[in-house]
């Protein structure tokens, strides 16, 4: 069952996500286990890592339980100002306690095809697959993208229909350019799902998705079904479009 979120302001949207964090990498630390934590691209997450790398709670993280994984990575090398990687280092990692070890970058300076089978061997060594032959991540963060792509699942590409790979290289016609992204299997196995938007651009693709069956159902954000729980986290001027359900 989606799960929808909406808040008044970003800082109060970031802040609730960032306490779910807390709690879960804490709880997997008083129970011995790592906490696997996919974080997603784009924009959106820079405002969660600020929150997160705060001095109001960075304290509450339990930095060494967690296992960061990539949702998806540009086809760019990690000092590239298009790379997630490069991203989620400025605004995370260098400003919170985290083994470097425990940082599992998606390497968009090789070739997809190498980029896709490195990433693949790094997923195995760090998540362990159920009876299905697919691992649960703990936790995937996720981007909507305003024709509803999530990760680098746009509409129209290959990687849409991957059933077997945990990690896929896309070709993306507009962009004109090559990214790695995990495929839905492996998204749609996590635990929870946290889709984050933000912004008026956004009100709109949050309305077809929630509100137009018909033009959602062509959506990759729509064929998010995890077999965990997906919650929506939106701000108001998202969610501006949704009145009445949200
Ligand atoms: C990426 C992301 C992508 C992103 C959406 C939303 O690599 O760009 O994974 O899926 O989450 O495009 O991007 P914004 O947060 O910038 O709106």
């Amino acid at each position: 069952m989606d799960q929808l979120h909406v808040f008044p302001t970003v800082a109060e949207l970031t802040e609730a996500v960032c306490n779910q964090i807390a709690r879960a990498s804490c709880q997997a630390k008083a129970e011995s286990r790592r906490f696997s934590l996919a974080l997603s691209g784009g924009s959106t997450p820079r405002t969660l890592h600020q929150t997160m790398t705060s001095t109001a709670h960075s304290k509450t993280i339990c930095w060494e339980a967690i296992d960061f994984l990539f949702g998806d990575e540009r086809m760019v090398p990690p000092d590239h100002n298009d790379s997630n990687f490069r991203m989620a280092q400025e605004t995370l990692f260098s400003l919170a306690p985290i083994p470097p070890d425990n940082i599992h970058r998606m390497q968009g300076e090789l070739s997809p095809a190498d980029a896709a089978a490195n990433y693949q061997r790094e997923l195995n060594a760090v998540l362990t697959a159920g009876n299905d032959g697919f691992p649960n991540i703990d936790l995937v963060l996720l981007g909507l993208g305003p024709d509803g792509h999530i990760a680098s699942l746009f509409p129209g590409t290959q990687i849409l229909e991957e059933q077997k790979k945990w990690v896929s290289a896309v070709f993306v016609e507009k962009f004109n350019s090559w990214r790695l992204s995990l495929t839905y299997p492996i998204i749609n196995r996590a635990r929870k799902i946290f889709v984050l938007v933000t912004g008026e651009s956004k009100a709109d693709i949050v309305a077809t998705l929630f509100t137009d069956a018909r033009a959602a159902a062509q959506l990759p954000a729509k064929r998010l079904a995890p077999a965990g729980e997906l919650h929506w986290y939106l701000d108001a001027a998202a969610a501006k479009n949704l009145s009445g359900i949200a």
